[in-house]
């Protein structure tokens, strides 16, 4: 595997696998990689004949007060685990390399970048889409890899990407999940034992509610109580656990023909946990 760290020597390496007809596949990633970014690798190696993964922590998705400082770097352990999975080329740019002195663009996708995560964390999805279009341009891919588990994430790269006319294909990949249901993340670091425990809450009450809005019983109350199952488990504060339009992320106050997402947010100590889940009505309900 390629460690490359400047633009004109990833150009070079990305071109010498075109120019041999191969399909390129990118990864994009903030590093200190878990089987949730492996499943992104294998499911590019199925998709393409070469994986580029990038590492690169991006400060402009981080607000002054988040853990931009504290955030996990481990290259090292990271190019291991990706030359395992058969990963092509690791793209680890410092920050100087993508943001040189007097960048000016920011990328801002409206409406599905307002809400959820983006009422709570102003500015976050700019930063996202403004290095994912840079990582596109700079590796152009014929496909790109992310994760379900940032499922506003993916609704914004993949309105970015209509809307810009991308000639790539966005492929979402299944929330990669511990035994005890918990989905995998960087983040998941901050939290001590006792809290990984009581963090399980997350999934369970999110599949309970998906559960019961799917046998038809009403939306409000079935929110409500995965709020108090949160609460129960010690989750403070609740960002949000909302029902909405798979795709556009409006509100769905009840299940309709669109496909519908159940979405949550909320701080375990000192870690912001999010995850979501697809609802789907019951086959006694579908009639
Ligand atoms: P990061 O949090 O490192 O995640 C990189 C990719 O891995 C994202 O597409 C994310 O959805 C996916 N991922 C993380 N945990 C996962 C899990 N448990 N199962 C499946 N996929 C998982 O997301 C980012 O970095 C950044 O915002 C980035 C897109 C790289 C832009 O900076």
């Amino acid at each position: 595997m390629q460690i490359i760290r400047e633009l004109g020597a990833l150009r070079a390496a990305v071109r010498e696998f075109r120019d041999a007809g191969k399909r390129i596949a990118l990864v994009p990633t903030m590093g200190a990689l878990h089987a949730g970014h492996l499943a992104l690798v294998e499911e590019g190696l199925r998709r393409a004949d070469a994986v580029v993964t990038s590492i690169f922590v991006n400060p402009k998705q981080f607000a002054p007060h988040e853990d931009l400082e504290l955030y996990p770097r481990r290259e090292r352990a990271d190019a291991q685990l990706l030359e395992k999975a058969g990963c092509a080329i690791l793209w680890a740019p410092p920050v100087e390399e993508m943001y040189p002195d007097g960048f000016a663009t920011t990328v801002s996708v409206s409406g599905v970048s307002e809400v959820l995560d983006g009422a709570a964390r102003p500015g976050h999805f700019d930063g996202v889409a403004t290095v994912v279009l840079k990582l596109f341009n700079q590796v152009a891919p014929d496909v790109a890899m992310f994760g379900e588990k940032d499922w506003q994430q993916l609704a914004v790269v993949r309105r970015m990407a209509a809307d810009l006319d991308l000639e790539l294909d966005i492929v979402g990949v299944p929330t990669v999940r511990d035994d005890q249901g918990l989905a995998l993340s960087s983040r998941n670091a901050y939290l001590t034992e006792e809290e990984l425990l009581r963090a399980r809450a997350l999934p369970r009450a999110l599949g309970e509610a998906a559960a019961a809005i799917g046998r038809g019983e009403a939306v409000a109350g079935a929110l409500a109580a995965a709020v108090v199952r949160l609460t129960e488990a010690g989750f403070d504060p609740i960002d949000y656990v909302s029902l909405r339009d798979a795709e556009t992320l409006v509100p769905a106050e009840t299940i309709g023909e669109r496909p519908a997402r159940l979405l949550a947010a909320a701080r375990m100590g000192g870690a912001r946990l999010i995850d979501n889940l697809p609802v789907t009505i019951s086959p006694s309900n579908d009639k």
